[in-house]
């Protein structure tokens, strides 16, 4: 089998597990229901982590654009690749849209428009984000393991751990 054992950078790999620990935090403390917000303070620092996040996805998709390659092995066949692609931008999409609509919703409460059809519409478009982007994961962690069952060395191009032995 044709072989190219492709390493992410250093900073391609740091951004990845970055935004990994970035995205569990921000699960972690992630809003119990609307009324929380009512806490000017709460409010104030959930939006700053919200353009943090966005401005990390917007960075990372910059620098993955430019310098990214997939260590898919060459004989991968062509749905395959595009199968890789379509998760991998679609997590970009989710992620993103995460953050402007949770932007959205601290605007619109900071604004006044606290209850109603608007806002509500705007949580039910976060949360649907949320679970679109826990199924995407889900789907690209279990093809990371299926790689690693296969030895082709994807999984090595970026996990720190078990790693398959160079030969
Ligand atoms: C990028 C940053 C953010 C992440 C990762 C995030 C994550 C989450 C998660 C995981 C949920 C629960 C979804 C579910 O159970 O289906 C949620 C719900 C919610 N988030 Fe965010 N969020 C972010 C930004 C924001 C911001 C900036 C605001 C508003 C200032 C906000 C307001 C809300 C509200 C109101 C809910 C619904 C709570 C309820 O169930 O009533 N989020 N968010
Ligand atoms: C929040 C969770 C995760 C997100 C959002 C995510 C996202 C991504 C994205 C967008 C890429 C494409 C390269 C890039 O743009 O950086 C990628 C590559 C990769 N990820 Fe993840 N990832 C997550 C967690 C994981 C985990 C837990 C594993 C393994 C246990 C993993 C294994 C890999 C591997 C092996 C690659 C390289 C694939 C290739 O070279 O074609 N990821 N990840």
């Amino acid at each position: 089998m044709s072989q190219e054992k492709v390493q992410h950078s250093l900073l391609g790999k740091s951004l990845h597990w970055f935004f990994v620990l970035l995205f569990v935090y921000g699960i972690f403390k992630q809003i119990e229901n609307k009324e929380q917000l009512n806490d000017l303070e709460l409010l104030r620092s959930e939006m700053f982590f919200a353009v943090f996040f966005l401005l990390f996805i917007v960075f990372r998709f910059i620098y993955m654009k430019r310098r990214y390659k997939t260590a898919l092995p060459l004989d991968t066949s062509k749905i395959q690749f595009i199968a890789a692609k379509i998760v991998h931008i679609s997590m970009y999409f989710a992620l993103a849209g995460i953050a402007i609509s949770g932007l959205g919703i601290g605007l619109l409460f900071w604004m006044g428009y606290k209850d109603g059809l608007l806002i509500e519409f705007v949580i039910w478009v976060h949360e649907l984000l949320f679970s679109t982007i826990l199924w995407l994961i889900s789907i690209h962690i279990l093809a990371a393991i299926y790689h690693r069952t296969q030895n082709d060395y994807v999984w090595s191009s970026m996990v720190p751990f078990l790693k398959e032995k160079v030969k």
